[in-house]
């Protein structure tokens, strides 16, 4: 551990620090990537537990205190490293679970053997999130050795990627220890590495599984066919009902009642954000989009709800034909929301449309998450913009992230705590995609980045 000089907040000093802590930053991101913690997987239920005991033990060895928290699913971790009760204490939460991933789909490397390729590091769960998460946890460690003013304590989720279905009752049920003053969260993307990006709002996510059985074996298409039913087609037809797939707009009356447009100000933020409709395409890998102009793009992606088909099953999927009529099908499907929609009445008009379309189709909503409207003024967010110009020699675009984050809402309610955003991540680490990937240059700006945020929250004037 290198202790930084007096008034060690020198860039320099930083960068002195962040070189010499690379490697031990990177072993340790490997130990953790090459765990397996896909929550949603039952089989690797003991490698999310894993994970997160691992991470327990990191704490402890940076001379935290930590404490894994059982809940009704896969654990969670609460790490504290505290200095004084007169001292502001901030919240770092990250997620220690993963998305599933396949060598098949597409990667060039083994999804959980951690490859590290120069300033580049492979793998499932680099960015997403084990890397920011540890980058968080090395500008923790710099600031609290420098002497900030402030009590550091870390959430760790190993649900994230299910719908933090168990986390807010979790921290309900450790209020007191879990007390804090804000909590930031970095677990967003930027809109381009030429300039970092804070999220202004976060949108929400509402998953459906519509279940459809006519029969209980397959049947020859030439001895019923013509009067069978076909689930799987009535399942295509329905989803078409619900919304139009080649423009995106959906179809079930009420959908977008209580979309409040984004604001003159706002859509001014994303002309200004340096997106750019090539790069996107490039990054997500995308042949076609269903639109072009840029801004109608971030309309789209960030501030306007969404209906998603992602899967349909049922039927025969292998080679050549086989004339059958299958006897079921499945659908697995979600909407997105935004800040002002309710993700109950979105469940209550889907039911109600797909009851009046096909009375037979089964509906099962999932654990729903509202949309986010997030702070962009006051002294923590001009700390990040700070902070993040300190680091990364620019400030920060506020716009508003497409993607869901449970825990954000729940925080916020139960530990009535404000929730800043200090996101790492890049498009082209490729978020849930074959490939993800993180690497140095947004570790060590991201360590920077920490390290001054938590020095400048134990500088702020304590509210009056
Ligand atoms: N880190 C993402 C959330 C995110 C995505 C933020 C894109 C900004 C941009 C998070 O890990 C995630 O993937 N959330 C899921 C939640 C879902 C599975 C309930 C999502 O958004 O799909
Ligand atoms: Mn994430
Ligand atoms: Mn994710």
């Amino acid at each position: 551990m290198v202790i930084p000089a007096p008034g060690g907040f020198s860039k320099k000093s930083l960068l002195d620090y962040t070189g010499s802590q690379r490697g031990s930053f990177e072993k340790t991101l490997r130990e953790l990537v090459e765990i397996p913690s896909i929550s949603a997987d039952p089989q690797h239920y003991t490698d999310v537990a894993e994970v997160v005991s691992r991470a327990a033990d990191l704490l402890r060895r940076m001379g935290g205190e930590a404490r894994v928290l059982d809940t009704d699913g896969h654990p969670m971790l609460h790490g504290r490293f505290e200095q004084s009760s007169d001292f502001p204490t901030v919240t770092v939460y990250n997620h220690l679970d993963v998305q599933p991933a396949e060598r098949a789909e597409g990667w060039r490397t083994e999804p959980f053997g951690f490859v590290h390729e120069e300033d580049r590091y492979w793998g499932r769960g680099t960015t997403d999130d084990k890397g920011p998460a540890l980058t968080a946890l090395w500008g923790a460690k710099y600031a609290l050795a420098y002497g900030a003013r402030v009590n550091i304590h870390f959430l760790w989720e190993a649900e994230e990627e299910i719908g933090s279905p168990h986390f807010e009752s979790t921290v309900k049920h450790h209020k007191d220890r879990l007390r804090t003053d804000s909590v930031v969260v970095s677990d967003t993307v930027w809109v381009s590495r030429s300039r970092p990006a804070c999220p202004a709002g976060l949108r929400g996510l509402q998953g459906f599984r519509f279940s459809l059985e006519t029969g209980e074996t397959d049947q020859h298409s030439g001895t019923a066919g013509g009067a069978a039913r076909n689930p799987v087609a009535e399942l295509c037809q329905l989803i078409a009902e619900c919304f139009d797939a080649k423009t995106g707009d959906v179809k079930i009356p009420g959908f977008y009642d209580d979309v409040v447009q984004p604001t003159r100000a706002e859509l001014d933020d994303l002309k200004k954000s340096g997106f750019n409709t090539a790069t996107f395409k490039k990054d997500h890998e995308f042949k076609s989009l269903r639109v072009t102009d840029p801004v109608e793009i971030m309309k789209r992606i960030w501030c306007l709800p969404t209906f998603e088909v992602h899967g349909i099953a049922g039927g025969y999927q292998g080679p050549g034909v086989k004339t059958v009529v299958p006897p079921r099908a499945t659908a697995i499907v979600s909407c997105r929301l935004v800040p002002n929609m309710d993700e109950r009445k979105i469940v209550k008009l889907v039911k109600a449309f797909v009851k009046e379309k096909n009375a037979d189709v089964r509906v099962e909503a999932e654990h729903g998450l509202p949309a986010y409207q997030g702070h962009t003024e006051g002294p923590h967010p001009d700390a990040i913009r700070a902070a993040m110009k300190f680091a990364f020699g620019k400030e920060p675009v506020f716009v508003r992230e497409g993607g869901s984050i449970g825990a954000v809402v729940s925080m916020e309610k139960v530990l009535k705590a404000p929730v800043f955003f200090l996101g790492l991540s890049l498009p082209e680490h490729g978020y849930h995609a074959p490939n993800e990937n993180y690497d140095w240059q947004q570790a060590e700006g991201g360590m920077i980045a920490f390290a001054d945020y938590f020095r400048r929250v134990g500088e702020m004037e304590p509210p009056s």
